[in-house]
This record gives structure tokens, C-alpha cells and sequence, in this order.
């Protein structure tokens, strides 16, 4: 049999073929309006990614509920769109499938790490609140049965308007703490009821999400998920519990799995350790070359375990690392940061004339002062975390106003202008005209 290579096509249970088996990862763009309508940035990125290589994008959070943004400038679809909002949605998803690309919407309930300027009593499954310093999250409220019910609906709801406006899928977000990740975690879910206590219940939030999903969209359409391979947390999900959440999907027809990992407490899908020093860390064999890989132990484990297609993310920075997880029976190869400075970084690994993709987050880590050595003051730690990831929301401000990016930018200065432009944006939410980020 040929070796799979970053270049084989791979067909999905549902039938669609995936040109190719490098996929960008969901980036949360910021994009949209204050209303959650995609903003003309917001094509442009997805120009460029389309045009960049890769067979399968999938967006950032877009989400159901307009009270739990996973943060200002997401996409909303929590009803039908307006017209308006229409042909802008037909815009993004226009561009996203240029050039032969599929395009899955990333559809999510951010629950109890919605931001208290947000949502200051966001709902979820317990009244657990996030255990980082700060103040930058709110009270949850614990949620009734019939309101699981109603966002279960939601998801169903918000994929069929996906497929109504173009996209090829979609991607059920139930990683990262989120709403349906939080319900998977005992230490977020205290529940007594039929959604809290055994795994059974804890994943059923997610379950019927996936089961009504699939039996509402047209059968071409692409249906994935984006499970946590564990939480990373002492009483968090663990990997034998993710091994039978997947053994799960894979009975409902789920196209592709992403594994991942970690949550805003422990935030290991970027590569970093949480504030608990004593919580349980990913595991990597030293024999492998795939050890650049965050998360490649467990999907060793799960391909053993399950036939669906799977897509491993996090790390994954060399070719010679991704071809090694396609040995390791990965199906496809997951991308975030190399394609942001470069949103057409990937053509260069698939023609052959790069072996290896920018690793962005090495070089802000090698910057002096703010990224140098990692604080031991636990905020000062939570406050250079999410520093790192506002650099890369303002590079897609630049990007979006079809500027270059700056891969010179200070963290500092990343940070006030996202701060900046969250507050803008949630302020027009409340009244007057709409903002736009770029
Ligand atoms: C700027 C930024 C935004 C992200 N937004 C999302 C998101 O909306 N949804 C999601 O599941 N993961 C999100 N992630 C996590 C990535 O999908 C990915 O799991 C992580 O960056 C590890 O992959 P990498 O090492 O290739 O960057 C984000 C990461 C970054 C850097």
C-alpha cells in the first residue's frame, strides 16, 4: 500500500474527499461586528487561508448563544440571519471554499469562560466558577435540564443554517472548557441529573448534540468534533474517559475527531502548564519523531481504539513530525499558529520547498522582558498567557484591513489593542451603532 503522505487525499464517512491531509485549526478571528456579522476582514482572512493550501479550514468559535460569546467579535448564529448578515456569511463561506477547500464552521457555547464583560453570570453546567486570578470571569449559573435541552437544539439549529449558507460541515467544539467540554469535566460538573454524575451523562450534552446534528444535515455534510484527549486536572476528564467519549462518536457517524486538550485553567492545547503544579501533564514518547506533538500519545492509544478518521493538533511543526503521525495512523495533520503571520504557510510543506513551518511561539517566548522567564506570581502567569494569544488576534486585525502582519509586535501592545476593541465592541452591543473591528 502507498504511504499517506501530507498530500493524499482522504474521503470522510460522509462521503466529501479532503484534497489533502493538512487542516487549519480553529483560530477564534475576532472578525465579526459587534452584531456577529462577518466584516469584510473576515473574508480576507479566509481568502488567504483558502488560497494557502491546506484542504480542510475550520473557523473559529462561531457561536450559538449571543449571551456566551467565547469573546467579542465571534460570529453569532443564534438565529435565523438577517439578510444582511446573510450575504456576508455567503461572502466568508465563498471564500473559504475557493481553490477546492472544505470549510467547517466551528460551532460552540463558551459556558462558564464566556468573559464576565460579556456575561457576568454565564450559564453552565454547575455553578463552578474558573479557578484563575483576575476577575476576568463571572459567577456561573448552574443550568436547568430543559435549558441543556434548548442549546442542544441550538447546535442543531446553528449547523443547518450553516449548511443553508455554504459551508461543507461543521465542527462540534466540545474541547477547551467550553460548554460541552466543561459538561465532560466532573470538576466544572456536579450535576445529579441525567446530564452530571457517570460519563454516560456527562457526555450526553454532546452525544445528542452530535446524534441530532447528523440526523438533520444533508448526508455530504461534514459532521466533526473537538474532544479534549484529557483536561489535564487533577478529578478533570481523563484519557480513558476520552477514549470511550470517541468509542462513542464513532457509533454516531462523527467525520473526523480532533483531539486536543486542556482548558483556560490548564492550557495545554497551546503547549502550557496550568497553574497547579501537581496536575497531570501530556505524555510524549522520547522514541518518537512525532514527539513535537502535544497530544500524539493519546491518539496513538485512540487508533487502537477507533476506525473514524482523526486529526491530531498542537505542536505539529515539521514535516518530517507530520509524517510521523500519519505513520502513527493520524489522518490529518491540525495547524494553528504557523498560519497566522503566513496564511499561506502550508503551500510551501505541500510543493516541497519548506520541510518545517514557523514556530511563532518560540520566538515570542525568546523575547526579553515580558515573555522571559515564567513568573512565579500566579496572575502575572494568567496575564502573560492570554498575552500570548492576543498577539496573534491582533496580527488578524492587521491582516483583516489587508495590511501585513507584524511579527515584530510587542505582546503590550497586542494586549491593548484587543482589550481595546473588546470593550468597543461589547459597549455597542448594549446600543447604538454597530462597531466594527477593522
Ligand atoms: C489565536 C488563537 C485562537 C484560537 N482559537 C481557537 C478556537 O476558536 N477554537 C479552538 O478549538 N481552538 C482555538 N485555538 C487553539 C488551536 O486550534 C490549536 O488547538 C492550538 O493553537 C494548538 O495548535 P498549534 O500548536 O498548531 O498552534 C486557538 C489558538 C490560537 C493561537
Amino acid at each position: 500500500m502507498a504511504t499517506t503522505t501530507i498530500q493524499t487525499p482522504l474521503t470522510l464517512p460522509c462521503g466529501a474527499v479532503l484534497k489533502n491531509r493538512l487542516a487549519k485549526a480553529a483560530m477564534t478571528e475576532g472578525l465579526a461586528d459587534s452584531r456577529g456579522v462577518p466584516t469584510v476582514g473576515l473574508v480576507r482572512l479566509y481568502q488567504g487561508w483558502a488560497e494557502g493550501g491546506c484542504g480542510l479550514l475550520i473557523t473559529g468559535n462561531v457561536i450559538i448563544d449571543a449571551d456566551h460569546l467565547e469573546r467579542p467579535g465571534n460570529v453569532i448564529l443564534a438565529t435565523a440571519p438577517t439578510p444582511e448578515a446573510e450575504t456576508a456569511l455567503r461572502a466568508w463561506t465563498q471564500a473559504g471554499t475557493a481553490n477546492g477547500t472544505h470549510l467547517w464552521a466551528q460551532i460552540s457555547h463558551a459556558g462558564r469562560q464566556t468573559q464576565k464583560l460579556v456575561n457576568p453570570n454565564p450559564k453552565a453546567p454547575s455553578a463552578v466558577k474558573l479557578g484563575l486570578p483576575g476577575g476576568q470571569f463571572g459567577e456561573p449559573q448552574a443550568m436547568s435540564a430543559s435549558e441543556v435541552e434548548a442549546v442542544i437544539q441550538a447546535f442543531v439549529q446553528a449547523a443547518l443554517t450553516c449548511q443553508a449558507i455554504g459551508f461543507t460541515g461543521v465542527q462540534i467544539h466540545a474541547a477547551h472548557g467550553y460548554l460541552l467540554s466543561s459538561f465532560l469535566n466532573p470538576l466544572a460538573n456536579q450535576r445529579h441529573d441525567l446530564y452530571g454524575g457517570s460519563l454516560e451523562n456527562r457526555a450526553r450534552p454532546l452525544l445528542e448534540a452530535v446524534r441530532q446534528t447528523r440526523a438533520a444535515v444533508a448526508p455530504g455534510f461534514g459532521v466533526g468534533v473537538k474532544l479534549n484527549s484529557s483536561d489535564f486536572q487533577k478529578g478533570g476528564l481523563t484519557s480513558e474517559d476520552s477514549v470511550q467519549v470517541a468509542k462513542w462518536l464513532q457509533e454516531l457517524g462523527v467525520d473526523l475527531l480532533e483531539v486536543s486538550g486542556g482548558n483556560y485553567e490548564a492550557p495545554e492545547m497551546m503547549g502550557m502548564e496550568g497553574l497547579d503544579p501537581s496536575a497531570p501533564r501530556p505524555t510524549k514518547s522520547a522514541s518518537t519523531l512525532a514527539r513535537e506533538a502535544y497530544f500524539i500519545d493519546f491518539a496513538r492509544t485512540l487508533r487502537r481504539e477507533v476506525t473514524m478518521p482523526t486529526m491530531l493538533t498542537g505542536g505539529l511543526r515539521t514535516l518530517a513530525g507530520m509524517q510521523a503521525a500519519l505513520e502513527e495512523g493520524v489522518d490529518v495533520i491540525g495547524i494553528a499558529r504557523p498560519l497566522t503571520i503566513d496564511l499561506k504557510a502550508a503551500n510551501a510543506l505541500l510543493d516541497g520547498t519548506q520541510d518545517h513551518l514557523p514556530a511563532w511561539e518560540q520566538q515570542l517566548q525568546e523575547r526579553p522582558g515580558f515573555f522571559g522567564p515564567k513568573s512565579p506570581i500566579k496572575l502575572i502567569r494568567t496575564i502573560q498567557g492570554f498575552a500570548g494569544i492576543y498577539w496573534y488576534y491582533s496580527q488578524f486585525y492587521r491582516l483583516g484591513r489587508g495590511r501585513p502582519a507584524e511579527p515584530n509586535l510587542s505582546p503590550l501592545k497586542a494586549m491593548g489593542e484587543v482589550t481595546g476593541m473588546s470593550g468597543r465592541l461589547i459597549k455597542a452591543r448594549k446600543g447604538g451603532a454597530p462597531v466594527s473591528p477593522v
